[in-house]
C-alpha cells in the first residue's frame, strides 16, 4: 500500500515557532507517533508531506531510510497536500492517509481500513464524540455518508452532529487521483479540503464504509496546546489502565508519566508523581516511591527505590536499596543488596553484592568489590580538569567518612582508610591507611584573655 502523511501545516494555533507535528506528546513527536504505527503495517516507503519549516520536520527524521519527503508549498489545504505526492504513488495499490496531528491511531485500526480500500471501497475512521467541536462532521442520508462537512463551513444543524472525522481514509489510489482532480477551494477557509472527495466518491456511486476505532484516542487531534495537554492525560490513563489490567499497583493513575516504554514483572508497586523515560524494565516485587525519574534502566527483584530518586542509565541488581534522593548516572552497574542512600551520586561505576554508600557521597567511574563500605562524604576525585580516572576499591575495604580518593587509585581487599584521609597513592590490602595531621589542642587567644 501507500503511506501518506499529512504534516505540512505550521499549526498557528500551538502559538509557537517549532512545527505542530514535532510537538511532543508522551515523550514523542506527535509525528513520531504517526510514522512508529505506519511503521509497523510495513510499508515499503511512507510519503510524509511537509512545507512549514520542513527541513527541520526532515532533520527530526533522517535517520529513517523508508520516509519520502515531499514539499508543499504553499500550503493550501489537506486535498491540496495529497495532491502533491499523486506522481510517487502506485497506482495499482490502496493509499492510507494519515494526519500528522493525529498521532494515537492504532495500527489494527489501520489494517481494518486498508482492507477495506483493497476491496474497492473508500474507508473513513470516524467517532461519535460528546463535544465533536472543531473536527469535520459525518454528513449521513438514510445511514449511508454522502458528505464530510468542515466546522467552518457547518451550518448550526450540522455541528449539532456528533459523529466527526478523523481524517484518516483509506483508499483505491486511481480513484484518488480522479476525485482529487475536482475539488476547489470555494469554501470560507479557501482551502482545498482532502474530505470532498468524499462528495465526489458519493457521485460516482462508490461505496464509502466507516470503521469506529476501539478508543477514544485514536481519532484525537491536536490544534493547539489544551488539545496537547488533554490528549496527554488521556494516554497516560490509556496505558496506566494498560499496567494495571497487568497487575501493576500504581497508587494514583492520574499522576503517572511514561514517555518510553515501561515494561512491569509481577507484583511492582509505583507510588505517585513517577516519570519513567525510555526503556524500562522493573522486575517481579520492585517498589518505586513517590517522585522518581527513571530513564533507560533495569530494575532488579524486590528493589526498593525510595522517593526523590532520578536514575539514568542503570543497572539496578535485585534487592537493593536507593534513596531517598539519590541520582544514578549512565554507566553504573549495581550488584544485589546494594544500598545508596541520600545525596548519593553514583556515574559510570560498577558496584558489587552488599557494598553500601548511604549518605552524601560521589562515585564516579569506580569498581568497587562486594561488601564494601563507603561513609558519609567520600569523594572519588576522577577528573583533573583534562582527563578522567579510575578508582579500584576491592572487597570488604571500609572507606571511612569524608576521605577523598585522588584517581588513579586503588584501595586493597580488606583494608581500612580512616575517616579525612586524602589518598593520593593505593592503599594496600589488611591494613589501616590514613593521612591525618597530628590533633593538637592549644590554650587559645579567649581562653588567655579571659584570665587577665
Ligand atoms: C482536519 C480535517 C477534518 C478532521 C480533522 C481531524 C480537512 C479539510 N479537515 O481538520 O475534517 O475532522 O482534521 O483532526 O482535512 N496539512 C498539510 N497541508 C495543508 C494543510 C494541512 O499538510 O495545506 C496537514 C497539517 O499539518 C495537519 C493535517 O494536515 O497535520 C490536518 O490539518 P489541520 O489544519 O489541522 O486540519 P483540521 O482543521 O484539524
Ligand atoms: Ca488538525
Amino acid at each position: 500500500m501507500n503511506i501518506v502523511i499529512l504534516a505540512a501545516g505550521m499549526g498557528k494555533r500551538m502559538q509557537s515557532a517549532l512545527p505542530k507535528v514535532l510537538h511532543k506528546l508522551a515523550g514523542k513527536s506527535l509525528l513520531a507517533h504517526v510514522i512508529e504505527r505506519a511503521q509497523k503495517l510495513k510499508p515499503s516507503k511512507i510519503y510524509i508531506v511537509c512545507g512549514y519549516k520542513d527541513t527541520i520536520v526532515r532533520d527530526a527524521f533522517s535517520a529513517m531510510p523508508n520516509l519520502f519527503f515531499i514539499t508543499q508549498n504553499p500550503q493550501l489545504g489537506t486535498g491540496d497536500a495529497v495532491i502533491q505526492t499523486l506522481p510517487y504513488l502506485k497506482k495499482n495499490t490502496p493509499t492510507l492517509i494519515l494526519y500528522g496531528d493525529v498521532p494515537l491511531v492504532k495500527t489494527n485500526t489501520l489494517q481494518k481500513l486498508i482492507k477495506q480500500a483493497y476491496d474497492n471501497k473508500l474507508a473513513i475512521l470516524t467517532m461519535t464524540l460528546e463535544d465533536p467541536s472543531n473536527y469535520g462532521r459525518v454528513i449521513r442520508k438514510d445511514n449511508k455518508i454522502i458528505r464530510i462537512i468542515e466546522q467552518k463551513d457547518a451550518n448550526k444543524n450540522e455541528r449539532s452532529i456528533q459523529e466527526i472525522s478523523s481524517g484518516i481514509i483509506a483508499v483505491p489510489t486511481s480513484n484518488l487521483y480522479t476525485w482529487l482532480k475536482t475539488i476547489s477551494s470555494n469554501n470560507l477557509q479557501h482551502e482545498y479540503y482532502l474530505t470532498d472527495i468524499i462528495t465526489q466518491a458519493v457521485a460516482d456511486q462508490f461505496e464509502i464504509i466507516s470503521i469506529q476505532p476501539s478508543h477514544i484516542i485514536e481519532v484525537l487531534g491536536v490544534n493547539d496546546k489544551i488539545q496537547l495537554a488533554r490528549l496527554e492525560r488521556l494516554y497516560q490513563r490509556y496505558i496506566a489502565t494498560i499496567l494495571m489490567e497487568q497487575g501493576v499497583t500504581i497508587v494514583d493513575p492520574n499522576r503517572l508519566d511514561i514517555r518510553g516504554n515501561l515494561q512491569c514483572g509481577k507484583d511492582i508497586t509505583i507510588d505517585v508523581n513517577c516519570i519513567f523515560e525510555g526503556e524500562i524494565k522493573i522486575n517481579d516485587g520492585a517498589i518505586i516511591g513517590a517522585n522518581c525519574i527513571i530513564r533507560h534502566t533495569n530494575i532488579g527483584k524486590n528493589a526498593n527505590i525510595l522517593p526523590f530518586s532520578h536514575i539514568d542509565g542503570t543497572n539496578i541488581g535485585a534487592f537493593s536499596q536507593i534513596g531517598p534522593y539519590a541520582r544514578l548516572r549512565p554507566g553504573t552497574t549495581l550488584g544485589k543488596h546494594v544500598q545508596i542512600g541520600n545525596f548519593v551520586e553514583v556515574k559510570n561505576s560498577q558496584i558489587s553484592n552488599f557494598s553500601q554508600a548511604k549518605h552524601l557521597t560521589y562515585i564516579g567511574d569506580a569498581t568497587i568489590g562486594v561488601h564494601v563500605n563507603i561513609g558519609a562524604g567520600v569523594i572519588t576525585c576522577n577528573y583533573n580538569n583534562i582527563e578522567k580516572f579510575h578508582t579500584i576499591i576491592n572487597d570488604y575495604a571500609f572507606i571511612g567518612s569524608d576521605t577523598q580518593l585522588i584517581a588513579p587509585i586503588c584501595v586493597g581487599k580488606n583494608a581500612i582508610v580512616g575517616a579525612g584521609t586524602t589518598l593520593t597513592k593505593d592503599a594496600p590490602e589488611n591494613q589501616l591507611t590514613l593521612s591525618r595531621v597530628k590533633q593538637l589542642s592549644l590554650p587559645s587567644r579567649k581562653q588567655s584573655l579571659k584570665k587577665k
